[in-house]
């Protein structure tokens, strides 16, 4: 195991399209438990994209189980090819990233998702999420596709706070 260094605003890196995973083999499985102890190394993480850390390949971990007030979840989950089938309703909720350490953002994101991904065995899986958690699985799914959080905002001087203490368990983290 691992850590992995995570990239930072402004690394034009960030801004890649991944690819999709094709072979799940050992070497997939042992990136994902390094990424997986980058993201629990990570100040209040709950979510973390496999381009975070320079690897341009569709595969992010979200587990909001562990959240200070608890949301409806599914565990910790391991999203290879992650693919969201369905949106309904939207809803504004505050976002951190660990590529923007300095930042916390206002986003819109839809309330209710659709999705499917493979685990890291291959498997095919679908979910119904809602809330805090489709928000933390839409904010990875935009890393896949090259985009930030602060892409979203809908103003910069205004939905835009700036982190007073970067510390373990505040906001949320992707
Ligand atoms: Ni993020």
């Amino acid at each position: 195991m691992a850590l992995l260094e995570i990239l930072t605003v402004p690394d034009p890196r960030l801004k890649d399209a991944s690819v999709a995973v094709e072979r799940f083999d050992q070497e997939l499985r042992s990136f994902i438990a390094d990424l997986e102890e980058t993201r629990q190394a990570g100040p209040g993480a709950v979510g973390i994209a496999a381009p975070q850390v320079g690897r341009f390949q569709r595969i992010a971990i979200v587990d909001v189980s562990k959240t200070r007030k608890p949301v409806a979840n599914h565990g910790h989950l391991v999203l290879v090819n992650p693919e969201i089938t369905h949106w309904d309703g939207f809803e504004l909720g505050r976002e951190g990233c660990l590529s923007v350490p300095h930042y916390t953002g206002n986003v819109i994101r839809a309330e209710r998702i659709r999705l499917r991904a493979q685990d890291a065995q291959g498997e095919v899986r679908e979910f119904e999420m809602e809330g805090f958690e489709a928000r933390a699985v839409q904010h990875e799914v935009d890393h896949l596709d090259g985009l930030l959080f602060i892409d979203r905002v809908v103003s910069r001087r205004t939905d835009l706070f700036q982190r007073k203490v970067y510390q373990k368990g505040g906001g949320g983290k992707g």
